[in-house]
């Protein structure tokens, strides 16, 4: 079986965060979002594996996996010039997949249960499709799919008045049969080709579809707040560790990870869940955490901070409090004693900021 990695798209619903990188390599844990699609398919027994890169985020994508042997893996890179929709790069994967079944994974989806139990049943199965299909609250947001007698009846994408409440979630099990009916599929109102389109020719066609509901953990990060929950959830899971140094009258609680060289100094508070990458410098004074990420090579320094991303190399130097802020890679945020009350900005396009 092999693997496909969908990696392309704007992420227009995350900038300012995805002007200067795609969506699915901001960091969920200190980790790119679609590494967990990656091992959750390595995990699978699956390591022949394509990602769709497309646009200004192509190299980032290539320089971070690289061949995919340093994460046990090979990868292909499959180019799609637009956003021109899930169907239509799964199309560009046909000479990639051969006469093989696959698994198709958004790299915006967090998937925290294995999924090689139902790739396993799949590769078994005469099914020409098996989607995965999750409770929501929010059906009008998600491919949404009607279930009766334990079958799938029907379906659609973001519809208005929602039929149910399942969500169609980002990993689909596909068999070449997909590349014929994609061939036949007309752009949606959004002149995207849907994926969600194709399942219903599917069904309509009379090929066999099957489904299993996740019942753990699943989310399409496409917020800045389904970043944070995602988030908080990851860290929950991991198991802790300490590989950095811990000065005099420093508190830690809870699951607390800490990478190598990172000193954390003196009466700071570290309350997990929390990461903290390698190369950080945590000052005195400092509290961190729960459900809070720091990256590499930061510094952090006399603020409080809670549940929130700090990606690699910023300078946090302020007696403020930081929550459910995402705060991206190379940034600073520093006091100015000679300001007194004014605020000194330097922003990129679409910042946010609640003073
Ligand atoms: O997350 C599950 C939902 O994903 C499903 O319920 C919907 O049926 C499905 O259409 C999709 O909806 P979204 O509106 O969230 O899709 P989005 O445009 O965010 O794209 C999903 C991922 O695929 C994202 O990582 C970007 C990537 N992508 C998307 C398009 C349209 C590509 O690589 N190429 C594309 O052309």
């Amino acid at each position: 079986m092999k693997g496909i990695i969908l990696h392309g798209g704007h992420g227009t619903r995350l900038r300012p965060l995805t002007h200067t990188g795609p969506k699915q390599l901001l960091p969920i844990a200190n980790k790119p979002m679609s590494q967990y699609c990656l091992e959750a398919l390595k995990e699978a027994g699956i390591t022949d594996i394509a990602i769709i890169v497309g646009g200004l985020g192509a190299t980032k994508v290539q320089e971070y996996y690289g061949s995919g042997e340093r994460f046990g893996v090979k990868i292909s890179y499959i180019q799609q010039d637009q956003p021109r929709g899930i169907s239509h790069a799964v199309r560009l994967c046909k000479d990639f997949v051969g006469d093989q079944k696959f698994v198709v994974i958004l790299g915006d989806n967090i998937i925290k249960e294995h999924i090689s139990e139902y790739a396993r049943n799949f590769q078994q199965s005469d099914a020409d499709a098996s989607i995965l299909l999750c409770e929501v609250s929010n059906p009008t947001a998600f491919g949404i799919a009607e279930v009766k007698d334990g079958q799938i009846i029907k379906i659609m994408e973001k519809p208005e008045n929602p039929r149910s409440n399942l969500a169609v979630t980002g990993i689909y099990f596909l068999t070449p049969t997909i590349f014929d009916i994609i061939d036949r599929l007309k752009p949606s109102w959004r002149n995207e080709l849907e994926i969600t389109d194709a399942l219903q020719m599917i069904l309509d066609e009379k090929y066999k579809i099957t489904y299993y509901m996740v019942t753990d953990y699943w989310k399409d990060t496409g917020t800045p707040n389904d970043i944070l929950h995602a988030n908080k959830v990851i860290l929950e899971s991991i198991e802790p560790y300490f590989h950095g140094i811990k000065e005099l009258n420093v508190t830690i609680t809870g699951k607390v990870m800490v990478g190598e060289n990172t000193i954390i100094k003196s009466n700071s508070k570290i309350i997990g869940p929390v990461i903290i990458g390698k190369n950080c410098v945590i000052h005195p004074e400092t509290r961190i955490g729960p459900n809070t990420s720091i990256g590499d090579n930061s510094k952090i320094s006399k603020c409080d901070i809670e549940n929130s991303i700090i990606m690699p190399n910023c300078n946090i130097e302020t007696n403020i409090k930081i929550r459910d802020s995402i705060i991206a890679f190379n940034s600073e945020i520093i006091s100015n004693p000679k300001n007194n009350d004014n605020k000194i900005f330097l922003l990129g396009e679409g910042t946010k900021i609640s003073l």
